[in-house]
């Protein structure tokens, strides 16, 4: 049995660091494994133009600690107000990796997102012609759709006429659920990649309403059931080079989460990797590892390979993760739930 694991530096593709005390207590989670982040743009007000980017960008640099490497692969958000000309500058000059679509409504800090597609799509236009990339939040927002059904109904009605309507641009559907996204990347070209999340690959809707309201279980896309969460294992460990690991980890205060309305997120950045191992050692793919967490994405987004290695070791299981402590109060790390036995050392 394989008891070692080395594996080229990893990177998160798809981060939300927040600002002020939370980035502080939380980026360390991160830089401790990753080389480089997505960096979600999702902030509040959120970080629409270049100016704001790279005033952001240096604050996460600010907050590094001392002795380790990091870089932020900032975003921006689009809104149907963006200045194309600001986007293809900021990309031109190596400070942003790509423009997030959020639907208005569609999330966490969405409300100032895209209403009307149209809108914006002279700024689709000039990312196509650029080269910028488009991450997009796939889920549709009208209430007659089910939570359930939300982003299987937007491939088909958005973002695959989107798509149609933009040729050349270079989509990622971020944090994929189903199996319906699964099959549409399976048909695509190589100008769409995807993103599938550390706890989506490991939880069910049972997890999280089963027994009690779990509510740090609770994020958007919202976990489905068995047989999609089946289907994005099987694509993540398949060796397939257009789907990549974005943990979308989204930490909120465990008051913001335990509460009637409770905010959407998980929190994964602290165990993330041996999350990982535990996947791919489950279905016999420990040797595709590296693509999906190391290679893939960096290839999607044109950037070279990081040098450094990561090695995690397997041994006893370890105990079920806690609580990371931030000044305004804890936020609870993912806990998946089954015993972990890979260890980064
Ligand atoms: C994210 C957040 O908290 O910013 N929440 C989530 O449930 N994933 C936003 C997002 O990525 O949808
Ligand atoms: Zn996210």
């Amino acid at each position: 049995m394989t008891t070692t694991l080395t594996l080229r530096r990893p990177d998160d593709m798809h981060l939300h660091l927040r600002d002020g005390a939370m980035l502080q207590a939380v980026l360390p989670e991160t830089s401790r494994h990753f080389a480089r982040a997505i960096i979600m743009p999702n902030l509040v007000p959120p970080v629409v133009t270049g100016a704001q980017a790279a005033a952001y960008r240096d604050r996460i640099l600010g907050a590094v600690p001392a002795g380790q490497r990091f870089a932020p692969l900032m975003t921006l958000y689009l809104t149907e107000e963006t200045d194309a000309a600001d986007v293809i500058a900021a990309h031109d000059s190596g400070l942003i990796h790509a423009v997030k679509l959020y639907p208005a409504g569609a999330t966490t800090n969405s409300a100032a997102g895209v209403r009307d597609i149209a809108r914006v799509q002279h700024v689709l236009d000039q990312m196509a012609e650029h080269g910028v990339p488009l991450c997009v939040h796939g889920e549709v927002t009208t209430s007659d759709i089910d939570i359930f059904d939300r982003e299987a109904v937007f491939i088909d009605t958005v973002l695959d006429p989107l798509r149609r309507k933009t040729p050349g641009l270079r989509v990622v559907m971020e944090h994929i659920t189903t199996a319906d996204a699964c099959a549409y990347l399976a048909d695509a070209g190589p100008d769409l990649g995807a993103t599938i999340t550390t706890h989506h690959l490991m939880i069910t809707r049972n997890h999280m309403l089963v027994g009690g309201i779990r509510p740090h279980y609770y994020c958007l896309p919202v976990a489905k059931r068995s047989t999609h969460r089946d289907a994005l294992v099987a694509l993540a460990t398949s060796g397939a080079t257009n789907v990549f690991l974005g943990t979308d980890s989204a930490p909120h205060l465990d008051s913001a989460k335990e509460t009637a309305c409770g905010c959407a997120g998980v929190f994964s950045a602290t165990n993330t990797m041996s999350c990982l191992a535990e996947v791919f050692d489950g279905q016999d793919a420990l040797p595709h590892l590296q693509a999906f967490t190391s290679e893939n994405g960096a290839s999607f987004y044109g950037l070279p390979l990081n040098e450094g290695t990561l090695t995690l070791q397997r041994g006893a299981p370890q105990p079920t993760p806690g609580k990371l402590p931030t000044p305004d109060g804890p936020l609870t790390i993912f806990d998946p739930g089954r015993p972990l036995h890979w260890q980064v050392v």
